[in-house]
């Protein structure tokens, strides 16, 4: 395992050395990731290269079998989504955690009703307010539907910026992002890259995963790239070469690399 290194103020968040297994599978091995402050960081990948399992452990719903992660510095140890929060992680499951059943603004505020005035001791949920806030939430982000709508009844696009909308509630630091425009028309994809860049304007530093290159390369800041459970490398995202990406992807961090930690750009 690699040494921890000294922190780096620069980067909001730290991952070393983390490995993951289960059973068998060798999910990760060794990676180191960092993420700058108010980026957006693409992390690129074959199917089953470990970007889902990465962002798990950092989302507290996966603990990793051995490594270190710092938040803003600081050595954490992220147990649980409610830790994960606590330090200002939201993130969107690529396996989108929506209830159909709900309405948007259910939907909103699932896992984190607000209790209000005398009757918090009773857990009596202020569904007015609620109601108000998911509204405005969604005013602000100039997205064009209605609370009271059920999330059954919304397109695959729209439940997607919902759940987007969702992880903004809480002010957040850092926003993960696992495949948000997989399944969405050219057009909700479009939107969803609109709302990653005024996420970024408001200060949150973001880690977007998506098999698409040309979104990847559009908004990323620098790319991420894991081969079979290994960092493959950190590029930089406007200016990188496609091939340069794939060849990652399938080939693994290029031979003249191997043996350093991840480039630096
Ligand atoms: N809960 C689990 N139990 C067993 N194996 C798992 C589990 N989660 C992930 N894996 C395995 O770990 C490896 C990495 O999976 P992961 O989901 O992180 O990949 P990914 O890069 O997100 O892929 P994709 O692009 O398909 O989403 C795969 O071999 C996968 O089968
Ligand atoms: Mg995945």
């Amino acid at each position: 395992m690699t040494q921890p290194t000294q922190s780096d103020a620069d980067h909001i968040v730290e991952m070393e050395g983390i490995t993951k297994t289960f059973g068998e599978v060798v999910a990760l091995r060794d990676v180191t990731f960092e993420l700058r402050r108010n980026e957006v960081l693409a992390l690129a990948g074959d199917n089953g290269a470990g970007k889902s399992t990465l962002i798990k452990c950092l989302a507290g719903a996966l603990r990793p079998d051995s490594g270190t992660i710092r938040v803003d510095g600081e050595v954490v140890e992220i147990r649980n989504p409610r830790q994960a929060k606590e330090l200002g992680i939201e993130t969107t499951f690529q396996d989108l955690a929506v209830a159909g059943n709900l309405t948007v603004a259910q939907n909103i505020f699932l896992g984190r009703e607000e209790v209000t005035g005398p009757n918090t001791m009773l857990g009596v949920l202020d569904k007015r307010a609620m109601r108000e806030r998911a509204r405005e939430l969604l005013e602000d982000l100039e997205i064009r539907v209605d609370v009271d709508e059920k999330v059954a009844n919304l397109s695959g696009g729209e439940r997607q910026l919902v759940s987007i909308s969702r992880t903004l509630l809480s002010d957040p630091k850092i926003v993960i992002m696992d495949e948000p425009t997989s399944a969405l028309s050219v057009e909700g994809a479009e939107r969803v890259l609109e709302l990653i860049s005024q996420m970024q304007n408001q200060g949150i530093s973001i880690i977007l995963i998506s098999h698409n290159l040309d979104y990847v390369q559009r908004a990323a800041d620098r790319i991420h790239i894991l081969h079979q459970g290994h960092s493959a490398g950190v590029i930089d995202g406007p200016t990188a070469d496609r091939d340069d990406i794939v060849s990652r992807m399938v080939g693994g961090m290029p031979d003249e690399e191997r043996g350093e930690r991840p480039a630096d750009v």
